[in-house]
């Protein structure tokens, strides 16, 4: 197997952009949330990095619970008909919950998983992402904590996966083309 650096055409964001934008982001989420109790929501897979960054950062008392996702539908990815694979395990009733996520594309997922958990009864729910593609919305959300928006091109790294491959970059990169052409 080769080094996953050669199939990365060039780096959008560095480790250290990232973590610098996450402290940020912490600082605001700690503000926002003082004395409240924190539930913070992730997104499996792609969620894994940011989670355990943006975490370690906040000085609020956190819990954390996951959520598994998937779109029904065999052609495209995105359909917004999500179907639940790992449901949490947290009952959200009067709960501040803070859905993290690694990216918002179409904003399709995020969109049903907003109305699932109002549906639950919670206090608030909010959304932290890392990523957001302003050119590839297909349905307006309103993201609380937004880390970057990037250009409309394949990124992968920092959770990101081209089939699975690439999530553990440490850093977030365009996929080059010889990747996909093939
Ligand atoms: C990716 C990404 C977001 C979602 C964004 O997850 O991690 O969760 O797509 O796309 P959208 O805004 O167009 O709905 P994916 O479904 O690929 O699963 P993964 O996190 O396991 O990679
Ligand atoms: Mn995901
Ligand atoms: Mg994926």
């Amino acid at each position: 197997l080769s080094d996953i650096g050669n199939d990365i055409d060039h780096v959008l964001l560095t480790e250290e952009q990232i973590g610098a934008r996450l402290d940020e982001m912490a600082a605001q989420i700690d503000a926002d949330y003082a004395g409240k109790d924190l539930l913070l929501v992730g997104v499996l897979k792609g969620a894994v990095m940011v989670m355990a960054d943006l975490s370690r950062r906040l000085h609020t008392a956190a819990t954390m619970d996951w959520m598994a996702v998937s779109s029904y539908g065999s052609g495209t990815k995105s359909s917004g008909v999500v179907r639940i694979l790992k449901d949490l395990d947290t009952d959200l009733t009067d709960r501040h919950v803070l859905i993290v996520e690694d990216i918002v594309d179409s904003g399709l997922t995020l969109s049903w998983l907003l109305s699932n958990l109002r549906s639950r009864g919670p206090a608030s729910v909010e959304i932290a992402a890392a990523m957001r593609k302003p050119d590839a919305v297909k349905v307006d959300i309103d993201v609380r904590y937004v880390g970057f928006d990037i250009p409309n091109e394949f990124v992968v790294g920092y959770g990101l996966d081209y089939a699975e491959k690439y999530r553990n970059l440490p850093f977030v990169g365009t996929l080059a083309p010889h990747v996909y052409e093939r």
